[in-house]
């Protein structure tokens, strides 16, 4: 039977429904997502594996996928930069995911970027991308503890959480984000504190808010300088200097501090207490100040600052300190400022301020 009418009205539904769609579409932010691997990409052979599976697996169109209340948050699109486990991020990487990310952010059409990421060093890169990406837009850094195959597996709600942070007016200005197990971090401040529970990342000084079912709850907001007021810019750098990290304890030799210095143009001392330095090491510490190497006492233990001039004579023997950035931070701000010619006075006062 032919009812022209009837056609016409279905037709005219048909539309109206588009247009609302494209309306709404047209209302949302627009969410870039940069999927690199890590656990919220893995897979578990079965339910109960939530600590035994492969990290890096899941394409980022099927993580996208397998979370349709992302696009009533925000129109998202999908770029798989790369697919690993984060364990084994090099420079480069990090050289290839921040120059991503600064094209993307300079797009009127791009209003905030997630990127997900494995958790064992997702630290050094949300901090890195708060050093050198210049933007106010929204940045957040997201991983998972349990794959997504697992019970009670935290990927999906963190990611949720990263884009709708992602896509919110009120996260801009704030640097590079963090959003893990309802906790909204600094990237600067974020560390990954416990290796297997989904309550893995604490800042010491405290979170910037939390985010409960879409919504944001701001507490405090950094006061470190960071993306838009860096002095630093991705744009501008081609290549990261190389900075080791070597690790203090009881009965401590020079070796690891001689093998490393041969290569690199700053040494992270991770030292006891206050960044302390055995007496075995501070000879091999002023040979490589004296050869060129900046020296930068970090501290092992994970709470609090280490001081200047407190312990170890820092202005004598033109050493650093690293502030309240463990030694993976401080490794990753010292590649950054060594990018320029610096002294040692000039990177005290970048630790200072980032
Ligand atoms: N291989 C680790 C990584 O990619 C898995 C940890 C995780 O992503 O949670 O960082």
């Amino acid at each position: 039977m032919y009812f022209p009418s009837r056609i016409r009205a279905l037709a005219a539904g048909a539309a109206l429904l588009a247009a609302s769609a494209i309306a709404q579409a047209q209302q949302l932010p627009n969410v870039v997502i940069l999927a690199t691997g890590g656990t919220i990409a893995g897979a578990g052979a079965s339910a109960a594996n939530s600590a035994t599976y492969a990290a890096a697996k899941v394409p980022v169109d099927k993580l996208i996928a397998g979370l349709p209340e992302i696009s009533k948050v925000a129109n998202v699109k999908g770029e798989q930069v790369f697919q690993i486990a984060s364990e084994s991020f090099t420079n480069d990487n990090l050289l290839v995911l921040a120059k991503r990310v600064s094209a993307l952010v300079k797009q009127s059409d791009v209003d905030g970027i997630v990127v997900t990421h494995g958790t064992d060093t997702l630290e050094e890169t949300a901090y890195f991308l708060n050093l050198v990406v210049r933007t106010s837009k929204p940045i957040v850094v997201v991983g998972s503890m349990r794959p997504g195959t697992a019970l009670s597996a935290d990927g999906a709600l963190n990611l949720y959480d990263a884009v709708n942070v992602a896509a919110s007016k009120d996260a801009m200005g704030k640097g590079v984000l963090v959003t893990m197990n309802d906790e909204i971090n600094s990237g600067r401040d974020v560390s990954k504190s416990i290796n297997i529970k989904t309550e893995a990342f604490k800042s010491q000084w405290g979170a910037l808010g939390m985010i409960v079912e879409g919504k944001n709850y701001w507490f405090r907001a950094p006061v470190k300088r960071h993306t838009a007021q860096s002095e630093f810019n991705i744009d501008e750098i081609t290549t990261l200097p190389q900075v080791d990290i070597a690790y203090s304890y009881g009965n401590v030799t020079p070796t690891a501090y001689e093998a490393l210095g041969k290569g690199a143009k700053a040494i992270i001392h991770a030292g006891t207490g206050n960044g302390s330095v055995a007496a075995a090491v501070v000879p091999t510490l002023q040979k490589l100040r004296a050869d060129g190497v900046q020296v930068i006492r970090s501290a092992r233990v994970p709470g609090g600052f280490v001081l200047r001039n407190a312990e170890q004579p820092d202005d004598k023997y033109d050493w650093v300190v690293a502030h309240d950035l463990n030694p993976q931070k401080a490794r990753i701000l010292a590649m950054v400022a060594l990018t320029k010619p610096l002294s040692a006075a000039d990177l005290q006062r970048v630790f200072w301020e980032y």
